[in-house]
């Protein structure tokens, strides 16, 4: 038992989330390189596939690119067991992104200090503060000329609503790049720029804030500087509180270059000692204890295809208490059966492993003969519960389909219904309309050739699509609201989901606005339950 709670005790599960191009690959390799489970950077693999075109998908799904290979990558550092979940984005940018989120309990904010906060960033961020979950910001490539680090932290203060404390400070940036001050321990962290492509760990110089040889170290207008701002941020910036941090209301700030594997290794251990073991969950009014010994968990991801020759699907599930073992036996709360937990694998930075052991914290991947759904919980036939549901994420792109050959209709639906149950995408009708026409939404456009690829090699199904002009989706939250008495623009659509819920369409943002305004009473919801 005692082993039981310390496996629990030094589990770390966290996703990294970043607009493309900010240095999440290039920090991710980082992190396993301290962890030594790499040995040199380069090697995490898929990050050239994902950067692929939208025509490459084929060639990506057939040597199975990034989204699989790179899904959960577990390592080992000073003690911790450390889950690192990826985030897919660029072409791969789809609900799966978001729905990751909901398996971790922390954030990797990467920012590049640069552009500061972009698009997807913005996000992803959305469902993290929705979930209350912890997030850290890591201001990369600091190597290169960076925007001014007082108005980065007020850009995200702005722009994300979330309070920030600088753990560290940068001095200078791009050529000017000298390093960064830790706070904490008062203390410089020089930087070399020989480690440019570094591939071995950084080598750093520490000199106390108030040294005399500071300022032949890093220069005497940067000696200068540097004590003024630490000055100025210990009078004025947010002050430092754990508990705030670990309810998500404030991110803590670093700086440093993922490339030049500067300021990663401080990093990553402010992190560790800032972030808690696996966090409980809820399923109904009942906190599910990570460290309760009865087995737990919820699938968050179904990947179908991951080997073309078998036709596989995985169902990749967050242990949320006990331990798992191979082959061990567990109930299926929405199968209503007793299941056999075989064939599972845990995704390592190059190749599957057979997991025989995992615990509260790690992600297994299990052979799904076609039984889950996204959110299904998975617990002990004697301790039987229900997690709660995981939401529905706004598509941003939508277009309509059709089947062109009517003798295939019940194949058509079929591969619809099943591709959408395993959340690649959502799919939508006129109100009282058949299924002769849907309408798919998806997060990203990709997914749009996923699907039309996936009917005709797996269902023999061609179909014509047809690109919509709709940008935003909103839930209606009246339960029983008249949608004929709805006020609203002439280019908003009405439409159903699966379960029966009422949503609106919008090509942008004043229709939603217009709704609203016209319509009083009307509740819109940005996630679906
Ligand atoms: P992503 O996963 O967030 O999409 O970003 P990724 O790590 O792939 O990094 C995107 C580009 O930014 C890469 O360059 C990478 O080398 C570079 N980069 C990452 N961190 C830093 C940093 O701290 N400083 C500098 N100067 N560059 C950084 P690329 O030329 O697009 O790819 P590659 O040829 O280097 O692989």
């Amino acid at each position: 038992m005692a082993d039981f709670i310390k496996e629990v005790e030094r589990r770390r599960t966290f996703a990294i989330i970043s607009h493309p191009d900010a240095g999440k690959t290039t920090l991710t390799e980082k992190f396993l390189l301290y962890g030594g489970a790499i040995q040199e950077a380069g090697m995490v693999k898929g990050k050239q596939s994902s950067r692929h075109a939208v025509s490459d998908w084929m060639e990506i799904e057939k040597q199975r690119g990034i989204s699989v290979t790179s899904s959960v990558l577990q390592f080992n550092y000073n003690g911790y067991c450390i889950n690192i979940l990826d985030t897919p984005g660029h072409q791969d940018f789809s609900e799966d992104t978001y729905r990751t989120l909901m398996a971790a309990d922390s954030a990797v904010m990467v920012i590049d200090g640069s552009k500061g906060v972009e698009d997807q960033t913005r996000k992803l961020f959305k469902v993290c503060v929705m979930r209350h979950i912890p997030i850290f910001t890591f201001i990369n490539k600091m190597d290169r000329d960076a925007k001014d680090p007082y108005e980065l932290m007020e850009e995200i203060e702005q722009e994300l609503g979330i309070k920030t404390c600088a753990i560290n400070w940068p001095i200078g940036s791009g050529k000017e790049f000298q390093g960064v001050y830790e706070r904490e321990k008062k203390e410089v962290i020089r930087f070399s720029f020989g480690k440019k492509g570094a591939k071995e760990m950084a080598e750093t110089v520490k000199v106390d804030l108030q040294d005399d040889t500071l300022a032949d170290l890093i220069g005497a207008e940067h000696c200068e500087k540097l004590r003024e701002d630490v000055e100025l941020l210990d009078g004025a910036s947010e002050e430092f509180d754990l508990e705030a941090v670990r309810s998500g209301l404030l991110s803590p700030v670093c700086f440093g270059s993922a490339l030049t594997n500067f300021g990663v290794e401080p990093f990553l251990e402010h992190f560790l000692a800032m972030t808690t073991s696996p966090l409980p969950r809820m399923a109904g009014d009942q906190l599910i204890d990570p460290f309760d010994p009865h087995f737990s968990a919820f699938v968050f991801k179904i990947q179908a295809n991951m080997n073309k020759a078998h036709r596989d699907r995985m169902a990749f599930m967050r242990i949320c208490s006990g331990k798992f073992e191979k082959g061990m036996e567990v109930y299926h709360v929405q199968g209503k059966k007793k299941v056999k937990l075989n064939q599972s694998k845990q995704l390592m930075a190059s190749d599957r492993e057979t997991v025989e052991e995992a615990y509260a914290g790690d992600v297994i991947g299990i052979f799904d003969p076609g039984i889950y759904s996204i959110g299904d919980t998975l617990c002990t036939a004697s301790n039987k519960f229900e997690f709660d549901g995981i939401p529905t994420f706004a598509p941003e792109h939508f277009a309509s389909i059709r089947n062109k050959d009517s003798m295939k209709r019940k194949q058509f639906v079929k591969g619809v219904e099943q591709i959408a149950k395993e959340g690649a995408i959502q799919i939508f009708q006129s109100p009282l309309s058949g299924m002769e026409e849907i309408i798919v939404g998806v997060v990203g456009v990709l997914q749009f050739e996923v699907l039309e690829h996936r009917l005709k090699s797996e269902y023999n199904v061609d179909i014509e699509r047809t690109n919509l002009s709709y940008r935003f989706i909103r839930w209606i939250g009246n339960k029983d609201i008249d949608l004929n008495r709805l006020n609203l623009s002439s280019d908003t659509k009405k439409i159903q989901d699966l379960k029966g819920n009422f949503l609106l369409l919008f090509t942008n943002e004043w229709g939603i606005r217009w709704a609203e305004k016209n319509n009083p009473e009307l509740i819109l919801e940005e996630f679906g339950k």
